[in-house]
């Protein structure tokens, strides 16, 4: 490329030129040996972007048959004082379809409807209005036309109306040679096959052997690529997932609908608790009750009224065994490791689950309706407050956080019960809570092995991880901001 320009120093060379006179086949060649000699300095490239506008679908209909503002303005012409009404135009074999955008273009024209009947203040500029509009579509018919050498006001005219007239953008690039390119000394230019990739014909041919390869550049720029990604929250979910696994515990699951007895009576939840009003928690009427086997409801029965035999006094009153059956949406996960138990009160058990919940919530900064819940318990004969203890502040450190802090809380179904913060930005952040079951809990479910169990907001720790300062970015359809999100 360089020797073909060398030919005639002076000159601005454009693509087809240049491929004329190297012989290539193909664009990307040029493209590819102007853009190593401009890294060279040897030559300078220079591009120009042009808007080509032609005629759309209805722009070609009209260069045939008039615009219709050309149309309706030949028919008024046409007619008497007395003809010239919407009625008659109607009449007159203009449809509906072209009535009613006609006397827009008209009233933009300067024509008025007056009762029924247009009214012209200014004939001949309405005439050369019309004629003007109608020789730009007239010289568009011809051909293509550079944006830049059209009327604006009527380029913008036609653009607001749909159809009439079309755009193509174009870059044209022309090269040129710089001082150094101008001044190569004939003898310093060979020309060399240079392999940028390892074809299977290369390699069969072994036409590498002793051939140049095209060094490759990893600091070229190259467009940033948007493809999918996952989920923030998502992301979190899978992180947080690994790093329990990783400590040894086994993943649960559970419904989302559940029974209040699962759900509550079975954590020792008294059923007059406020938290089981309508106002917090979401009753299901469809289905309207989850059955709840007969052995687990006389058992929290008997707890509930005076504590059976786990050495409690129970909260005393009668247990409404209808209320323990009332189906409601989860409000907290603890249901899932809960129910865990029940179904293997004799192995011990180290699970964790991350999962929805639904609290009637209003929406603001820091709450929603739905959020999620990281629960977990280790359920084994030595299991222990320190143990608890410890195995939270692992899976915060693993998580990024080190610095916990421990404080003494209440949950009617935990004793001991703790809250837990860790430290963020100078801060304490609350982020659960978490106990030993009371064996109030455990006793019913079958087995006399202490659990610890915790359960954590995971939108917090989302926000914390992502820097946010409002709980809904999480959910909003924003993609731009999701895929400024860090990667997790
Ligand atoms: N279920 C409690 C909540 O929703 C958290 C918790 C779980 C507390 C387990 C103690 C034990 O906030």
């Amino acid at each position: 490329m360089l020797g073909t320009m060398r030919t005639d120093p002076a000159r601005n060379w454009a693509m087809v030129d240049l491929l004329a006179e190297t012989g290539w086949t193909d664009q990307v060649y040029v493209a590819g040996a102007g853009k190593a000699l401009e890294e060279g300095g040897l030559v300078d490239m220079e591009e120009k972007k042009s808007r080509l506008v032609s005629l759309g679908p209805e722009g070609t209909k009209a260069a045939v048959e008039g615009l219709l503002e050309f149309r309706l303005w030949e028919w008024i012409s046409n007619q008497d004082d007395s003809g010239r009404s919407m009625e008659s135009l109607l009449s007159a074999g203009f449809d509906r379809k072209e009535a009613g955008p006609g006397v827009g273009l008209l009233k933009g024209l300067g024509i008025s409807i007056e009762a029924g009947a247009f009214v012209v203040d200014d004939e001949d500029a309405v005439s050369r209005a019309i004629d003007q509009r109608s020789s730009f579509i007239q010289s568009l018919a011809e051909g293509a036309t550079e944006s830049s050498s059209l009327d604006g006001a009527l380029v913008e005219h036609f653009t607001s109306r749909g159809g009439l007239i079309e755009f193509e953008d174009t870059v044209s690039r022309t090269w040129s040679l710089t001082k150094e390119g101008a001044s190569v000394d004939d003898s310093e230019l060979a020309e060399v096959d240079l392999i940028g990739e390892l074809t299977t014909e290369i390699l069969q041919a072994e036409a590498w052997r002793g051939a140049e390869f095209k060094p490759f550049d990893v600091s070229a720029p190259t467009p940033t690529s948007l493809g999918g990604r996952t989920h923030p929250m998502q992301a979190l979910i899978e992180r947080i997932r690994s790093v329990f696994l990783e400590m040894g515990f086994s993943e649960i699951e559970g419904d989302y609908v559940q029974s209040a007895g699962w759900n509550m009576d079975a954590l020792y939840i008294p059923q007059s608790h406020p938290a089981r009003t309508m106002q917090d928690t979401f009753y299901l009427s469809e289905p309207e009750r989850v059955e709840v086997e007969s052995e687990y409801l006389d058992l929290w029965a008997k707890v509930h009224e005076h504590g059976h035999d786990t050495g409690s006094r129970g909260w005393g009153g009668t247990f409404d065994k209808d209320e323990a059956q009332r189906a409601l949406l989860r409000t907290h996960t603890t249901v899932n490791t809960v129910r865990y138990i029940a179904g293997n009160p004799n192995v011990p058990s180290r699970v964790f689950g991350i999962g929805r919940v639904f609290r009637q919530e209003s929406i603001d900064r820091t709450h929603l309706p739905e959020f999620h819940q990281i629960e977990g318990i280790i359920h084994e004969p030595d299991a222990s407050l320190p143990m608890l203890i410890s195995t939270l502040k692992t899976f915060y450190a693993k998580m990024g956080y080190p610095d916990v802090r421990i404080r003494p809380a209440y949950f009617p179904y935990t004793e001991p019960s703790v809250e837990v913060d860790i430290r963020w930005r100078e801060e304490w952040m609350e982020l659960g809570g978490s106990g030993i079951f009371r064996p109030e809990v455990t006793e019913p479910l079958g087995t006399e092995w202490p659990v610890c169990a915790w359960g954590m907001g995971l939108e917090r720790l989302a926000m914390l991880i992502l820097d946010l300062d409002d709980i809904r970015q999480l959910y909003l359809p924003d993609l731009e901001r999701l895929r400024k999100m860090p990667l997790l």
